[in-house]
């Protein structure tokens, strides 16, 4: 499913359109972002508009483009999602991407986060989101735990990546918790 306008104060969330297609293509084939990432390969422009009318139709995804204003426009700069969605058990698995190099830094990613953290407790009913990170990846990290997402525990050497192994880590957020953490 796409995710809706949602506005922020630096970033709005919004469902991407196929004209985003071509941007995400460019930022998977820079392996700065896909360091952490478990794609390292661009698909084409086929395979990411088959992508996008499998995902806009599955009722377990919600996708949103990250849009900010770039170089006196807005413009998408990144990605963010809940996946996985389990509506029995109501639990999910989320994500973040800040495709645009030259964006990271400014917080965007921190304020995806928790914009998409409380449609998810407050609109779609979750009561549970994870999501797991690279062990070095600590803007990630940072921006979870803003939200108030902690970490669960760590998956020793399970990717390998720039010829090592890289642990990574677990992190989950309970509706209560991030309550908690709002007020
Ligand atoms: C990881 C990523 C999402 C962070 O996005 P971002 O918009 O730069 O994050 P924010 O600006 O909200 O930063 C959050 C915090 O982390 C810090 N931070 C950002 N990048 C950092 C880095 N490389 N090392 C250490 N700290 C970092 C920021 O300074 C900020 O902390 P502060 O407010 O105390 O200064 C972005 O770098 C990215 O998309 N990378 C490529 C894809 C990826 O790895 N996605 C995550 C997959 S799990």
């Amino acid at each position: 499913m796409l995710g809706p306008v949602i506005e922020g104060e630096k970033i709005r969330l919004e469902p991407s359109g196929p004209e985003y297609l071509p941007e995400f293509i460019r930022w998977f084939a820079d392996l700065r972002v896909t360091r952490y990432l478990l794609m390292r390969c661009p698909m084409t422009l086929k395979q990411e508009e088959e992508w996008f009318e499998n995902m806009a139709r599955d009722r377990t995804t919600v996708h949103w483009a990250i849009v900010a204003d770039s170089g006196g426009a807005p413009r998408p700069i990144g990605v963010t999602g809940i996946h996985n969605i389990d509506w029995i058990n109501r639990g999910a698995i989320t994500g973040t991407i800040i495709g645009v190099e030259s964006e990271w830094g400014k917080g965007y990613a921190s304020e995806a986060v928790a914009l998409r953290t409380a449609f998810a407790f407050n609109e779609l009913n979750l009561e549970r989101l994870e999501t797991f990170s690279f062990a070095p990846n600590k803007g990630m990290h940072k921006a979870l735990q803003r939200s108030g997402y902690r970490e669960i525990g760590v998956r020793r050497r399970s990717m390998f990546r720039e010829g090592q192994w890289f642990d990574t880590v677990l992190f989950e957020l309970l509706r209560d918790e991030w309550k908690v953490t709002r007020s």
